[in-house]
């Protein structure tokens, strides 16, 4: 295709503003999708993206357009909203000329547009805002455009309404995106360069590796390399989504398609990476490659220790189609053996143990979510943490924590709630700015804060009103500690946790209570104690008592004893052991739970 007729674009949108039913209209107005195949979010491919309707991966889907000017060619690139995966999101933006930003037009903007926005912009991005839902009787197009206009400029009359329901304006909003969006530029026939944007493990064909040609072109059976790694493999099959995967005799400048080496590793074929060409590799790798870390971890362990092997192979399964995973062994005296697991968030750990829990049928117990810690000790010695077990014993000279820049927003009637949550998770007020009604609050707030349940507190403080986009912001120094939980002075691994020196005393009590309220009694009396080093800070005690299992059995039915006996036996085998303490599995998992 003559890059004069190709136009790339992409949608930006808070969760939920109607992303992928718009892209689902587009894909029927232009009969990319025949009206008889479609079904809702037909881009969203895994089960538990259509079932939660997130949109895990992007995706890339070419259509037909045809308009005064000539017939285009519309490659658009559905990017996930979400702040686990802004990186992927970034690299989605790289590949395009423009994008359609997307505003739920009885919602108004929310802290993923903005953060998208953001993003849009510092990739030049041609931008089409866009009213979404307008059929709603609770749109407020007049407002929100207001809103939209303040933001970016331009006039509010002259933004787009549509609605991904009804199909209406979406004809219109095809036309503006040949007219407004740039057509692709580059060296055509230049050494190739193809920006990975996705990547996507395939059971039956390997991995799908979806590019961007940004110069050059690349063909059928040539032999392509992964600039970041100077792997070689050969290019299979090449071809564009249409949007089934439709093989082509090439891709050339400016287009989008994909790429099947018969790779099996998506490690091999990163998203940010640049492939180019053998027969005329090119020197210079296109910009902004990083390796996505990992910022949450948690330990991962079968609620039966005898599916470790089964949890194994899924992990390693997942790996294949998920490069930011990360796992290994670990042992618990409380849970047995499993994984301490890295996770880009909190989305990101939900969505892999949903998937273990669904797709390997696989119990699981999580730990708590934990962050990287840099601790130095008085001897000199740097230590990262990222589990508390791991936690130097010893003189701690200092501990650094991650720190992110968070932007909410939220009804303005909600600042005081906001603001309170924010300082008592020791967060920084760094700007406040009135849009309209909303109210945009940015703070800096230790990571650690935010992935202990501070998105729960946010929305049940705002009734739900709250939005929150997060981005890494660097480290800084803290009073930290870790806290031990004791039982009878053997420490529970799993219950150590890391925390502010102010919030040790709160954090022991009340894991020290929740435990004697699950923990049953035994023969001898249990002491609890929260810890910090060896200075004991809180205590509980599970009184002795002597369950005699055999005082039911009145007279002398020895076959009955027995049973009883043998039950007894089976009970005992879900039992962990601390110490000399017998506790149930479910007493542990409840307390990590909080029920
Ligand atoms: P993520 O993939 O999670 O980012 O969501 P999304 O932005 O793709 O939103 P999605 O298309 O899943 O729509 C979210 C909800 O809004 C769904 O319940 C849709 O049915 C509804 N919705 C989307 N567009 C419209 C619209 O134009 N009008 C009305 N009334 N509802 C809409």
């Amino acid at each position: 295709t003559d890059p004069a007729k190709i136009r790339n674009f992409c949608i930006i949108a808070h969760i939920d503003h109607g992303k992928s039913t718009l892209a689902d209209r587009m894909l029927q107005v232009t009969g990319t999708v025949p009206d008889r195949e479609m079904r809702a979010q037909y881009l969203d491919r895994m089960d538990i993206e259509r079932e939660r309707g997130i949109t895990i991966k992007s995706q890339a889907v070419r259509m037909h357009w045809a308009t005064d000017a000539g017939d285009f060619a519309l490659n658009m690139i559905d990017t996930p909203g979400h702040v686990d995966f802004s990186y992927e999101v970034s690299r989605s933006l790289a590949a395009c000329e423009g994008a359609i930003l997307l505003v739920d037009a009885a919602q108004g903007i929310e802290a993923q547009t903005l953060a998208n926005l953001y993003l849009a912009m510092e990739n030049d991005l041609e931008i089409i805002p866009v009213l979404n839902k307008i059929d709603l009787p609770a749109a407020d197009p007049e407002r929100v455009s207001r809103e939209i206009a303040d933001l970016i400029g331009g006039r509010p009359e002259d933004i787009l309404k549509v609605s991904g329901k009804t199909g209406a304006g979406v004809e219109e909003l095809l036309d503006s995106v040949v007219h407004r969006i740039p057509a692709p530029v580059g060296s055509a026939d230049g050494p190739p360069r193809a920006m990975i944007f996705d990547s996507v493990y395939d059971p039956y064909r390997g991995v799908v590796t979806y590019v961007r040609m940004i110069d050059g072109n690349l063909s059928p059976r040539e032999k392509v390399q992964m600039m970041s790694t100077g792997s070689e493999h050969e290019a299979l099959e090449v071809g564009v989504s249409a949007p089934e995967p439709t093989p082509t005799k090439g891709l050339a400048v400016g287009e989008v398609g994909y790429l099947i080496t018969g790779v099996k590793d998506v490690r091999l074929s990163k998203v940010g990476d640049t492939v180019t060409a053998k027969r005329k590799p090119a020197t210079e790798a296109l910009p902004g490659y990083t390796d996505p870390k990992p910022m949450v971890f948690s330990g991962l362990y079968p609620l039966d220790g005898s599916d470790y092997p089964v949890l194994r192979e899924a992990l390693d399964k997942l790996k294949l189609e998920d490069a930011a995973l990360q796992y290994e062994p670990e042992t618990s005296v409380a849970l047995g053996f499993g994984f301490r697991c890295g996770f880009l968030g909190l989305l990101h750990l939900e969505i892999i143990s949903e998937r273990l829990r669904r797709e390997f049928d696989l119990d699981l117990i999580a730990t708590a979510p934990s962050v990287i810690y840099q601790v130095t000790t008085d001897d000199g010695r740097e230590i990262t943490v990222t589990n508390p077990s791991e936690y130097p014993d010893g003189k701690i000279s200092s501990v650094r924590e991650p720190v992110v820049k968070t932007a909410i927003l939220a009804p303005k009637d909600y600042v005081g709630a906001i603001m309170e949550l924010c300082q008592s998770r020791r967060g920084n007020l760094l700007g406040m700015e009135y849009l309209g009604e909303r109210v945009e609050l940015r703070y800096s707030i230790p990571l650690g804060e935010i992935v202990f349940d501070f998105f729960d507190h946010l929305k049940s403080r705002t009734q739900g009103y709250a939005s929150l986009d997060y981005e890494p912001m660097g480290e800084q120094e803290a009073d930290l500690v870790k806290v031990d939980i004791l039982l009878q002075g053997e420490a529970v691994d799993a219950f150590s946790a890391i925390v502010h020196r102010d919030n040790a005393y709160s954090y022991g009590t009340m894991m020290a209570e929740r435990l004697r309220k699950l923990i049953p009694r035994q023969q001898f009396e249990v002491p609890i104690q929260a810890a910090i080093g060896a200075r004991v800070i809180a205590r509980e005690t599970i009184r002795a008592i002597r369950k005699d299992v055999l005082a039911k059995c009145y007279g002398g039915d020895i076959s009955r004893k027995r049973k009883l006996l043998e039950k007894q036996k089976e009970g005992k085998k879900r039992m962990k052991m601390v110490g000399r303490v017998e506790v149930p599995q479910e007493a542990f998992i409840a307390a990590l739970s909080g029920d």
